[in-house]
């Protein structure tokens, strides 16, 4: 499906999205098309895998409601006295990558620092280590920031990490959700992972350069994206045990975002490690840690340096293990 095809359903999904029944005349009313025109876009709907029931004598209706994020929603959302690096928020309907399209943006000049672009679905979207990170119409969180930093990539250390914290403590206060981060910067819940984090920048090693922070929310995952998925893995409604608002979501995460972003440019990954600490869901526990050249150390988690470094105490020796091709299991 185009990304004009999907943009053209928007009408109808919004007419829909409560999950009541809605007559045909009705919807063909508000839409001003045919019955028949309204009958052949419920069936595009197929395409995004949405299911609607046709209700004889009675209508339509979506098999679950949906929430369609609404930017201006997002923006009334955020608190007033919040720091301002990110006064635009923009939804597409369907992208391939939020991360992409936005890098893209940035590289050809036609997106200002601040932007923050979120996507209905994601259809190559980009995972770590060359992973996809799909997500289906209407159900997850996708979200890019556009963020410029004038003074080069060193000053960019930790701050995947940094981000991690403020998904997983947005999740925690505002969700009750008992979110933790596994490092360097996957959020999990009890071992199963909801969420993730991409950020991949464009410009010079010395600076200025456009950062592009990507973060991956499962909220209300259908069976069918789940396939593929080749990790134990969770959704905030699940773990809420209750619907999850994307908006509210989307508005509680740029507004953490907002406020570590300053406070991150003021103290690098310093002032955010103790509280990175807390949330490591491996501290303490005997992990073994692999390398690309499959090389593989053991030994005890002992949180991270004041880079976000992995801290890893072999008994002989405590190394610090930086950020790349590295896995972190329990040992069994
Ligand atoms: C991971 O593998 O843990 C990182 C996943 C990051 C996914 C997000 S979704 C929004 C943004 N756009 C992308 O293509 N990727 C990131």
């Amino acid at each position: 499906m185009t990304d004009d095809d999907c943009a053209a359903l928007l009408p109808l999904l919004n007419l829909i999205a409560d999950g009541g029944v809605h007559s045909g005349v009705h919807l063909a009313r508000r839409l001003g098309v045919s019955r028949a025109a309204v009958c052949k876009r419920v069936k595009k709907l197929a395409d995004l895998e949405l299911r609607v029931t046709p209700i004889r004598a009675r209508g339509y209706q979506l098999d679950r409601p949906l929430e369609l994020l609404v930017p201006a929603r997002i923006s009334e959302a955020l608190p007033a006295n919040l720091p301002k690096p990110f006064p635009t928020i923009e939804v597409l309907p369907t992208v391939g990558s939020t991360n992409s399209d936005l890098l893209q943006r940035a590289r050809s000049g036609q997106a200002a620092p601040g932007l923050i672009l979120l996507a209905e679905r994601q259809t190559a979207g980009r995972g770590r280590r060359g992973r996809l990170w799909l997500s289906p119409f209407g159900r997850n969180l996708t979200l890019s920031a556009l963020w410029r930093l004038e003074s080069g990539l060193p000053a960019l250390e930790g701050l995947s990490l940094v981000v991690g914290v403020v998904v997983a403590e947005t999740l925690r206060a505002g969700f009750g959700i008992a979110a933790g981060l596994k490092w360097p910067n996957d959020i999990v819940v009890n071992g199963r992972k909801i969420g993730g984090i991409l950020i991949e920048v464009d410009g010079d090693l010395a600076g200025p350069i456009s950062v592009v922070i990507g973060i991956g929310i499962n909220v209300d995952m259908t069976d069918a994206a789940t396939q593929g998925i080749d990790q134990a893995w969770t959704d905030a409604r699940t773990e809420a045990r209750t619907s999850v608002s994307r908006n509210d979501l989307s508005a509680r995460l740029i507004a953490g975002l907002a406020l570590a972003l300053e406070r991150f440019s003021l103290t690098g990954f310093k002032g955010f490690r103790e509280q990175w600490c807390l949330l490591d869901v491996f501290q303490g526990l005997p992990v073994s840690v692999s390398g690309p050249a499959s090389s593989s150390l053991e030994g005890t988690a002992r949180g991270v340096d004041k880079t976000g470094a992995l801290l890893l105490d072999t008994g002989e020796a405590v190394h610090a293990i930086s950020a790349g091709d590295v896995t972190l299991r329990i040992r069994r």
